[in-house]
């Protein structure tokens, strides 16, 4: 069982810390948060020791693993330095997104884990669903075949605003990552944006993409549409076929090429996914269990260098909106 501590305690390190107390590959044995009173009442909640830095815990527990889960500017300017601290400390980290808006440090945190030889992962919970596992098994069975376009749309009403491309940062390392997850590496992006009424940020935007195997794809962003309706929707086509993906874990449908039959998944009553709390618990768990089985820290799923990777996308497409032109991400 690893022994697992979370640094952050706002209500996302306060989920992360509630899942690893159910999970049974995990033992929660401390939380830390620089607000005392944050970081007391989720360690009186879940009957663990409370810190108040990362280091003295780190070096009091030695835990095996750790979430990090603060937030800061750009909710992610937080990161850096207690995964530095973890990473230094020899652990394994799961770590919230975005990775960092500055891509340096981003680039540093991954270099620190490998450097260390431990396991870094993102939350990119997306990605974590019966639907998608699914989805991508029928593309490693070659039922999509050479790919030809992927079709991503994520939305959500977000009234936050703290910085001119908050949307394009904060909400899309998921869409990127589920674009990348199904299509590999984005090579070229361009960005178009556009503000909603009472708004003064781009709120909704549309990146047109290149993939580096040749495929094309488009992605639309929005902080503008109420809860509610459907918000995730990934259409994915090649030759051999098309699957569509709607909401993460609601339903996956294959279009067989040349077959009017198609193959429909629908999300179980009896087993099924519950809420998008679910989809933590799923990226949480593989996480524990990948670390447990000793996979590579270069296998890991949802790594830290996918995490980059997707921000990076998403720099070039802010140098495109301020560019009006095609950018290459480096
Ligand atoms: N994966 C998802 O679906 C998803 C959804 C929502 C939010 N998030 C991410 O979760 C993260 C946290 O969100 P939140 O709403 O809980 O944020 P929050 O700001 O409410 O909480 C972050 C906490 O971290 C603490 N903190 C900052 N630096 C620290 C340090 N060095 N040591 C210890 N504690 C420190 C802060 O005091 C704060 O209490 C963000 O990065 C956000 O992007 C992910």
């Amino acid at each position: 069982m690893l022994r697992v501590c979370v640094i952050g305690m706002g209500p996302i390190g306060n989920r992360h810390a509630s899942i690893y107390k159910e999970d049974p590959l995990a033992e929660l044995v401390g939380v830390c948060d620089i607000i005392k009173e944050r970081a007391d009442a989720a360690a009186a909640r879940l009957g663990v020791p409370a810190f108040y830095d990362a280091p003295t815990m780190l070096a009091a527990l030695a835990p095996d693993l750790c979430s990090v889960t603060t937030g800061g500017y750009e909710y992610s300017s937080d990161h850096y330095l207690p995964t530095m601290q973890a990473l230094e400390a020899g652990c394994h980290v799961l770590g919230e997104k975005p990775i960092s808006n500055e891509i340096e440090k981003g680039a540093e945190m991954v270099a620190k884990a490998r450097e260390k030889g431990v396991c870094y992962a993102i939350n990119l919970n997306h990605r974590f669903t019966p639907a998608a596992y699914l989805a991508k098994r029928w593309q490693n069975e070659g039922r999509i075949g050479h790919l030809l376009f992927i079709n991503m749309a994520l939305w959500i009403k977000n009234p936050a605003e703290s910085s001119p491309y908050y949307m394009i940062k904060a909400l899309n390392p998921h869409s990127v990552d589920i674009m990348r997850y199904f299509g590999g590496d984005i090579e070229a992006v361009q960005c178009f944006g556009t503000t909603a009424p009472g708004r003064s940020i781009i709120t909704t935007a549309h990146f047109s993409m290149r993939f580096k195997n040749g495929a094309v794809g488009g992605l639309t962003a929005s902080y503008d549409i109420e809860r509610g309706h459907p918000m995730e929707r990934c259409e994915v086509a090649g030759v051999n076929g098309r699957f569509v993906i709607e909401d993460m874990w609601r339903e996956a449908t294959l279009y067989p090429a040349g077959d009017y039959v198609k193959h429909v998944y629908t999300n179980p009553v009896f087993g099924g996914m519950r809420d998008f709390e679910d989809t933590f618990r799923n990226r949480i768990h593989k996480f524990l269990e990948e670390v447990t089985a000793g996979v590579p820290p270069d296998h890991i799923d949802g790594s830290g260098a996918d995490g980059l990777a997707a921000q990076k996308v998403l720099h070039a497409a802010i140098e495109s909106l301020q560019t009006e032109s095609v950018v290459y991400v480096k």
